[in-house]
């Protein structure tokens, strides 16, 4: 059986990264065998382009060659890593996918919908996730934790953004929840992350029944 397929969005500083290492660990507490990735990167190649991207060497070139980019990234992404775990049966946590693409190149770069939805035709194809959390904060706590998080190191090529910016993009993911209710979920992530991590486990003992799950192919349980 396939294994099943998660993705973390939102805006920065929503705690994405925390929150699928939490449940990345909670999964293998029940003995799943759990891939946990992240974009862009998730593959050797991948990762190149994400030094590429978010140095913001890219960024000349303009929204619609970054949308390109980051879509290249994604190809490799799926191919060499979740592609393979999904078919043995793992469980893939993604920190960003292809949602991210449509919000901070399609909505907020004004990229052709158009080539958007070509490159994730082309890229994603039905690979759809199970379930995509989108992490909402409000734009000052958002940007107030990225900046904690980072500390002296400087801000990368999205973070550098006004917060006007920032304002749009949390605008922005939340109408991508309404749009599809049926994958994406709106988690309210301004509370303890032990808060949020539990009003995302709700959602993933209520829809894909992990304690019930096949433990992948070639795995043992521990
Ligand atoms: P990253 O350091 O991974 O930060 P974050 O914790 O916010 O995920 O930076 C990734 C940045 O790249 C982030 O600002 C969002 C942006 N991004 C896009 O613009 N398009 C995409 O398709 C993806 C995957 C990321």
């Amino acid at each position: 059986m396939r294994g099943r397929f998660i993705t973390f969005e939102g805006g920065e500083g929503t705690g994405k990264s925390v929150q699928a290492s939490l449940l990345a660990n909670r999964l293998r507490g029940l003995g799943l065998s759990v891939v946990l990735t992240r974009e862009p990167g998730g593959s050797p190649g991948a990762e190149i382009i994400r030094h590429v991207i978010l140095s913001g060497a890219a960024k000349p070139f303009g929204a619609p060659a970054e949308a390109i980019l980051f879509a290249a990234a994604r190809d490799d992404h799926i191919r060499h890593t979740i592609q393979p775990a999904l078919e043995r049966g793992r469980w893939v946590i993604s920190d960003r996918f292809a949602d991210s693409t449509r919000v901070y190149q399609g909505t907020l770069g004004n990229v052709d919908p158009k080539l958007i939805q070509g490159l994730e035709r082309i890229t994603v194809g039905d690979l759809k996730p199970d379930i995509t959390f989108i992490l909402d904060v409000s734009t000052e706590v958002g940007l107030a934790r990225a900046q904690a998080r980072r500390g002296d190191e400087e801000a990368d090529r999205f973070e550098r953004e006004s917060v006007e910016f920032h304002e749009k993009l949390r605008e922005a993911f939340r109408l991508l929840a309404l749009a599809e209710p049926e994958r994406c979920v709106l988690i309210d992530a301004s509370a303890a992350s032990a808060t949020v991590a539990e009003r995302v486990w709700k959602v993933i003992a209520d829809r894909l029944d992990p304690a019930t799950a096949p433990v992948a192919l070639g795995d043992v349980a521990s």
